[in-house]
């Protein structure tokens, strides 16, 4: 930005593409403009590091940039505070916004599964949900399918797109045989993971059907039957051992296996007792549930959820339901 004029604009597209501080400059030539003087305005702070991608801090000081105000730091101990302190050792003006700011937080809330995983190691977690006004999730008979509306299905369809990752529990699997892909065009395949200690994922299972496309991942239980975890490797997927006590312990593992593979969010779709196992392990970062305008009645499932107070960040009308965004935690 110069004289109150912006010159360029740019932001990290993809995994290994060009981080938003390159891009932006890259933009910034594009439209036959000179960065020389310019303040840059950035949500995270510039890298110092070699990557995937070469330091932005030296791109930035090569373009001879005077000021940059950053938004958000950057949590992870391989970058926090060096970019910035390279920076103002080339002499260029560095500004912080305070934390407590509004831009501030979206900075943050924009980056929560890169500042979750630098931080911990962990993905993201989003729990997603669908009820009836009477707080269920299936029917006595286990049939889910259809609770919330066409809108409201499109939107998860956008959200899995958006994620690393997507994950259930055995028991949605075999009530629903779902696909759980991303059926939006042009969106990315999530990789599916299923929480099944048993290693009992049909082998003609519609995720095992489609591993062209998008892979699939197995969490099972230390004492599933070797043959059948072979099964379904020799079938294709992948496999993840998850050692634990409880169902809380197992899921935090299996999170800490998936962020160790290089996945920062994950869309936990249940059904209840796997998004139980999560709540109880203080592993759901936000939850999206989705309201519909039916009732279903019929004896109600007692499912031990542990109490979480979450803040709400959106409650909105789509289609026929109603979405509640809530966050429980900010990284
Ligand atoms: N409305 C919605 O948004 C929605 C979404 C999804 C599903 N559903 C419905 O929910 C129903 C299925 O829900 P559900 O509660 O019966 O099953 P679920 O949560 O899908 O799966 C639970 C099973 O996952 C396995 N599991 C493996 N590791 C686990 C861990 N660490 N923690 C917890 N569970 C673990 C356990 O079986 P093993 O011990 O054998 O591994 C457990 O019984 C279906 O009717 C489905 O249609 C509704």
């Amino acid at each position: 930005m110069r004289d109150g004029e912006i010159i360029g604009e740019g932001f990290h597209a993809e995994l290994g593409g060009l981080h938003a501080e390159r891009a932006a400059l890259a933009d910034v030539a594009r439209r036959g403009e000179d960065p020389a003087g310019a303040t840059m305005y950035v949500t995270l702070e510039p890298c110092a590091h070699q990557g995937r991608q070469p330091p932005c801090s030296d791109a930035v000081i090569e373009a001879g940039i005077a000021r940059v105000v950053i938004a958000g730091n950057d949590p992870t101990a391989k970058a926090a505070g060096k970019g910035p302190g390279q920076l103002r050792e080339a002499g260029i003006q560095v500004d912080f916004v305070d934390p407590a700011d509004e831009i501030a937080l979206d900075a943050r809330l924009l980056n929560q599964p890169f500042r979750k995983h630098g931080q911990t190691g962990l993905p993201w977690v989003v729990l997603k949900t669908a009820m009836s006004l009477d707080g269920r999730t299936s029917t006595p008979a286990g049939v889910s399918r259809w609770i919330s509306g066409e809108r409201s299905r499109e939107l998860v369809h956008v959200w899995r797109g958006e994620c690393d990752a997507i994950a259930v529990g055995i028991g949605t699997v075999l009530a629903d045989d779902p696909l759980l892909t991303a059926r939006l065009g042009g969106a990315r395949q999530p990789v599916r993971v299923v929480f099944d200690s048993g290693a009992r994922l049909p082998l003609d299972s519609q995720l095992l059907a489609t591993l062209d496309e998008a892979p699939v991942t197995v969490v099972h239980g230390p004492d599933a039957e070797p043959a059948r975890v072979e099964a379904l490797l020799r079938a294709g997927a992948e496999t993840i051992a998850a050692p634990g006590a409880i169902p809380a312990e197992r899921a935090t593992v299996a999170l800490g296996e998936l962020g160790r593979r290089g996945l920062t969010s994950l869309l936990l779709e249940g059904g209840a007792t796997l998004a139980a196992a999560f709540a109880a392990a203080d592993q759901v970062d936000e939850a999206r549930v989705f309201v519909a305008p039916l009732i279903i009645g019929g004896p109600l499932v007692d499912v031990p959820i542990a109490g979480l107070q979450g803040s709400l960040v959106e409650s909105k009308v789509v289609g026929e339901d109603t979405l509640i965004r809530t966050r429980f935690k900010e990284w």
